[in-house]
């Protein structure tokens, strides 16, 4: 297979695999025992309730926190997360819930911000340039590179902060809730950016809340509970499946409101 840069993607070994991966901070188990697999050109959604340790993993393949257990293997080998930055050598870049950008830069300063093109000065003109062609590869929709980040609105900016993460040209993308403030149309604006990401052979990471927009850009959805992988699933799976491994329990009240819901479209009742 061969994504749209021309790149073979490898298909057969997965770019990043977890092993046993457990986190405890103090008495806290946050992670037990994960395993997980991330393909080239592959959405993988993390769900699951607050607290089930869907930051903490990110934080973990982010080097921000180092696993109590476990392995990490990039590519067949096995790594050391060990310190800030090392993430971002093998190439696995994070966009944090935050997004961390500066409003009173403008968009090409927070592009380049900490990786400014040429070591000896700043070349304004290639930054741009290079800002530019980015953006429009991504098909991304800012009015200027030149606009501060203050004027932009929600999408616009989780856009920028994508846009950010793939300058050191990474392997693996990981998004923490990046819909999450977002209305309709810059929330498909945004699902638009994360498949045009996965078509250029990146391993897409992304947690999410949302289940309709889990359900429209994932190709696997993986379930934590209580620090444990409690189902793989493929977008096609049925709410109730998946509101019960999120949930812990088949017959609970969620599931039994869903169930009767989509029992009630089934007859044509409005619910
Ligand atoms: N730095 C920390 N120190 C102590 N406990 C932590 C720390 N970070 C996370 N935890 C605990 O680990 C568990 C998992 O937290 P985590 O933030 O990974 O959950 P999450 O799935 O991202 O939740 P949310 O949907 O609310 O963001 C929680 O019990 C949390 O309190
Ligand atoms: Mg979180």
């Amino acid at each position: 297979m061969v994504n749209e840069q021309g790149a073979a993607i490898d298909k057969a070994q997965p770019i990043l695999q977890l092993s046993k991966i457990s986190k405890s901070f103090g008495a806290v188990s946050a992670l037990t025992d994960i395993d997980l697999e991330i393909y080239a050109g592959e959405v993988v959604a993390l769900v699951g309730d607050n607290g089930a340790g869907k930051s903490t993993l990110v934080k973990i393949l982010a080097s921000v926190h180092l696993p109590t257990s476990g392995t990490v293997a990039f590519e067949g080998r096995e790594v050391n997360l060990d310190s800030p930055g090392k993430a971002l050598e093998y190439g696995i870049a994070t966009v944090f819930q935050d997004l961390a950008l500066c409003e009173n830069l403008d968009v090409v300063a927070n592009l380049f911000l900490g990786h400014e093109i040429s070591a000896w000065q700043l070349d304004e003109i290639a930054m741009e340039v290079r800002a530019w062609t980015l953006l429009q590869e991504l098909a991304a929709r800012i009015p200027s590179v030149r606009e501060p980040v203050a004027s932009l609105s929600g999408g616009q900016r989780q856009t920028v902060a994508i846009a950010r993460s793939l300058l050191l040209n990474p392997k693996i993308v990981m998004l923490d809730e990046p819909t999450a403030a977002l209305g309709v149309a810059q929330t498909a604006e945004v699902l638009n950016l994360i498949e045009r990401i996965r078509a250029r052979g990146l391993g897409v990471i992304i947690i999410s809340h949302n289940m309709e927009d889990v359900r429209a850009v994932a190709d696997r959805i993986v379930v934590l509970r209580l620090g444990r992988n409690t189902g793989i699933f493929t977008p096609d799976a049925s709410n109730q499946e998946l509101v019960a491994a999120i949930t812990g329990a088949t017959e609970n009240a969620v599931s039994r409101r869903v169930e009767r819901k989509s029992q009630q479209n089934q007859r044509g009742v409005s619910p």
